[in-house]
């Protein structure tokens, strides 16, 4: 088979007007190839639409169009694979396939750049490759959500501690608390669909920043394309990269999200809480220390996402001084954000199959929760519904959690007997409340933490997830 492994004369796509060729190392500094490659099933479809339309408006013949849709998906076909040679003196993605275009089909293939430029010709690719981007993750979240689910089903009644300063604050149930990320998880799913409409717009057609002499039809390549609309000002459809500063700030929610979740695992699976096993392949050893199970997946997801900030970091820092319209500096948005997607794609995917294999030691999270008076706003709650206010309530209740305290047991285990001693208005109804179960039972609305409220928020979440 006849490959395009050198490049005719070695003379450049664009040098028509130079004197001198640009060093080894200028062309290896200025080429993407190396990393925009992956945009080769982009750049082929937007081609084909572009010839498609070019077509249509007469602008080239149906043979030129036959031609250059056989040669394209030939192109498609060697590099699936693995047989197109990449040339880095060829600079990048668009300018390797239409020489190899050309090398095809002869003229036609060298017809194919009417009225377009690599500059909204890139803009096109970058787009479509982040809405197919966009459509894997939100899959992908979703995949999660519905494994949160799963796991929050058989934890409503499993009792921990909720935390505030990560000091125990009111028990709530696992299943609550993993619901939590459930939430988080559907605002960035959410965030994502909005983010998806601006990303949807069609570039091509601004040419090189002011728009074509050609009577070019961009409604229709935008249709061809599945874009919901158009770039509506050339210079802008060349130039910002809005739309994927605005993906790296949701992927870095999503990864900000998991790193907490993330954090939590590895609070949790420290002996001293022992609230979770995480299966072991998810873990490593130490070479050292014989005993040790350590929880690297959600080490690794928390350190991730400071390279997905990074990565939001660099392409707005990217942006900020980049006069209208396009400029080379364009060409470091790709690597930050295909790292994001890669990054994010298998946090996802790893992320899931954890949650199937948590192991929940259910004494271990309620002993936890015994430990720190957990129920002590109930009791003040208690006072206060019998007509003590609040505050007065809160002071009562912080001298029996001190005489508790003193006799190293929980509220609940102090007699009645003793309790009045802080109280007389307490009476032995009190002791449905003092207990954790009882205590979570009573939370018992929209948004809180009782059996029956966490088990509708789990089918609401199914429906969310069903629509
Ligand atoms: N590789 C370039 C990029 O990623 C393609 C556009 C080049 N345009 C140009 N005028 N040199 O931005």
């Amino acid at each position: 088979m006849e490959k395009n492994s050198s490049v005719e004369n070695n003379k450049k796509t664009w040098s028509g007007r130079f004197n001198e060729p640009v060093s080894q190392l200028v062309q290896r500094y200025t080429a993407s190839i190396s990393f925009d490659k992956r945009l080769a099933e982009y750049d082929i479809q937007g081609s084909i639409a572009h010839a498609q339309m070019l077509s249509a408006k007469k602008i080239i013949s149906n043979e030129d169009l036959i031609a250059i849709e056989q040669g394209l998906n030939q192109i498609y076909d060697e590099i699936q694979n693995d047989q197109f040679v990449w040339l880095l003196e060829l600079e990048d993605v668009h300018l390797n396939i239409e020489k190899r275009l050309t090398a095809l089909v002869g003229d036609a293939g060298k017809r194919l750049h009417t009225a377009r430029s690599r500059n909204d010709q890139v803009a096109t690719d970058v787009r479509l490759y982040l809405r197919a981007s966009i459509d894997a993750i939100i899959r992908l979240i979703k995949a999660m959500q519905l494994a949160l689910l799963n796991l929050s089903g058989q934890h409503t009644n499993t009792v921990m501690p909720g935390f505030t300063h990560l000091q125990v604050a009111q028990p709530v149930s696992f299943g609550h608390h993993l619901m939590a990320y459930f939430e988080m998880l559907k605002r960035d799913v959410d965030r994502l669909t909005d983010c998806r409409k601006r990303v949807n717009k069609l570039p091509l057609g601004a040419a090189a920043l002011a728009g074509s002499s050609y009577p070019i039809d961009r409604e229709m390549v935008a249709q061809k394309l599945g874009f919901d609309g158009i770039c509506e000002n050339s210079l802008d459809a060349v130039s910002d990269r809005d739309f994927a500063i605005e993906f790296c700030a949701c992927a870095a929610l999503i990864m900000t999200h998991l790193s907490r979740f993330s954090e939590e695992l590895i609070l949790w699976m420290n002996p001293a809480f022992g609230f979770i096993d995480l299966a072991d392949r998810f873990c490593t050893g130490s070479s050292i220390m014989p005993q040790k199970k350590n929880p690297d997946v959600p080490e690794l997801v928390r350190g991730k996402t400071g390279r997905i900030n990074g990565h939001l970091v660099a392409l707005l820092t990217l942006m900020k001084a980049q006069p209208l319209a396009y400029n080379k500096d364009n060409q470091e948005d790709k690597e930050p954000l295909f790292d994001t997607v890669d990054t994010l794609i298998d946090t996802l995917i790893i992320y899931t199959d954890m949650m199937s294999g948590i192991r929940v030691n259910l004494e271990a999270m309620r002993s936890s929760a015994m430990k720190g008076y957990a129920t002590a706003t109930d009791l003040a709650d208690y006072l206060t519904k019998k007509g003590l206010p609040f505050r007065d309530a809160h002071e009562v209740v912080a001298k029996t959690v001190q005489y508790a305290e003193n006799k190293n047991c929980d509220l609940s285990e102090l007699d009645l007997s003793e309790l009045q001693k802080f109280s007389v208005q307490i009476d032995q109804d009190v002791f449905a409340l003092l207990t954790l179960d009882g205590s979570m039972k009573s939370r018992d609305h929209i948004g809180g933490t009782s059996p029956a409220q966490v088990n509708a928020a789990i089918e609401r979440g199914r429906k969310w997830l069903a629509d």
